[in-house]
């Protein structure tokens, strides 16, 4: 053999026990909490209790929602045998008591670690430590672990050789933890994220609790903005491993520490119905960032509503791709298994916009989005609105609606016999 064809055996044995390894993690994208938006530093061990009982109240487990992540800020250092310890007095009684908690009530729990000496907020993290710390986050029971590239080398070589440092920690440890890399999308991880290990990827700086700002720049990304990134990614999701357009700002309303913009007060429940709707059109990981010890009906009807969350997890595991981008309206569409499809409406300008829509234009470059099924059969599909919970009627006429500002309208069209 060859040097050229013994590198691409070792390349292609690598890929696929990394694809084993990931086999039976995030099958559909991850659902669940994480404190950093809300909380920042300001976490401890009782709120994520109580977070975990309200998860549980709210009727958020039943609808899918299952890990508990801490995010950055919950460290105390190392122990004399350089083991990472949690603060002592966020957490005085230790992560794994804590840990078991939340698994006593039927869910998952994650925490946070980053691929230098210190995390994004100047903690202790992981570089140089993955062997010891894989090993205490599988001995605490960790279910997910978020990597951040703070304090790191720019370079895309580099963060490959970290994350996959990491990722072979946690293998080895005997756990099986969904690998949640946080790059901010700076080194494509679109394209190494899955041979590395990652079971999601963000794809952007992180999400700002508004609508849109005028320019996409770290620390001011807006919910549009962000959108807009996904544009192209399409074919890089899927199951097992997920783009990650970040966290969700539902129910926020400019209160969150880390989310808020100065002065603002973040969304109105039409925009955070419709920044819901797109995550789930996207497949993206569905992580809540609100208090859900407290939240309104409004929060509670967007963030538990089933038939938009079924979008989301479906098992296809498609991203959906933006088939229209006209004069204020986005469409989006996305294939669900068994034929049937999910269509979202966005009205993105400051006015109402009236549709006159024609099932027959829908086109779609196939070879770009790899989507299979016919067009022809589109003809034969009930219209159900997935917000209003009802029938709207079918794609043998033409659809003709209004759409408020910044709302959306989503429908599943489901085959009819
Ligand atoms: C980065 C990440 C955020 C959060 C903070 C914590 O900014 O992108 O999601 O984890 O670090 O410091």
């Amino acid at each position: 053999m060859d040097k050229l064809t013994i590198f691409l055996v070792v390349f292609l044995v690598f890929l696929n026990a990394s694809a084993q390894n990931n086999k039976k993690l995030a099958l559909t994208p991850p659902m669940g909490w994480n404190s950093w938006n809300m909380f920042e530093g300001d976490i401890n061990e009782k709120i994520v209790k109580e977070i975990a009982d309200a998860f549980v109240k709210t009727g958020m487990k039943d609808a899918g929602y299952v890990y508990i992540i801490i995010d950055d800020v919950w460290q105390g250092g190392r122990d004399n045998r350089n083991r990472i310890v949690p603060d002592p007095k966020k957490f005085p009684s230790g992560i794994k008591l804590l840990a078991d908690y939340v698994h006593d009530k039927g869910l998952k729990f994650g925490i946070y670690s980053n691929a230098a000496y210190y995390t994004c907020g100047g903690f202790t993290a992981s570089y140089g430590f993955e062997k010891e710390d894989a090993e205490t986050f599988a001995k605490w029971g960790v279910d997910y672990l978020k990597y951040d590239y703070c304090n790191a080398p720019k370079d895309q070589k580099t963060a490959i050789k970290r994350y996959l440092r990491m990722s072979s920690a946690l293998k080895k440890s005997g756990r099986e933890i969904v690998f949640a890399i946080c790059e901010w999308g700076r080194r494509e991880p679109w394209i190494w994220g899955k041979t590395v290990g990652g079971n999601l990827w963000r794809t952007t700086w992180d999400s700002r609790d508004i609508w849109e700002t005028k320019k996409y720049t770290a620390g001011r990304a807006g919910i549009m903005n962000i959108l807009d990134k996904q544009i192209g990614l399409e074919k890089y999701s899927g199951p097992g491993g997920w783009n990650d357009p970040d966290m969700l700002m539902v129910g926020l309303y400019g209160k969150g520490k880390s989310s808020s913009l100065k002065y603002k007060k973040g969304c109105s429940d039409v925009e955070y119905k419709s920044h819901f709707s797109l995550w789930c059109m996207l497949a993206a990981p569905l992580i809540v960032n609100t208090d859900v010890r407290d939240m309104n009906e409004a929060t509670k009807n967007i963030l538990l509503n089933r038939e938009m969350i079924s979008i989301d997890q479906d098992p296809l595991g498609k991203q959906a791709t933006r088939i229209v981008d006209e004069d204020g309206i986005n469409i989006f569409l996305k294939p669900l298994q068994n034929g049937e499809w999910a269509i979202c409406f966005l009205n993105r300008s400051n006015g109402i916009k009236s549709i006159d829509f024609n099932w027959e234009s829908l086109t779609l470059n196939k070879k770009e989005s790899g989507y299979s099924d016919s067009y022809k059969s589109l003809k034969n599909y009930t219209l159900r609105d997935v917000w209003k919970h009802k029938n709207i009627g079918n794609t043998k006429s033409n659809l003709k609606i209004k759409i408020i500002s910044h709302d959306v309208l989503v429908l599943r069209l489901i085959r009819q016999k």
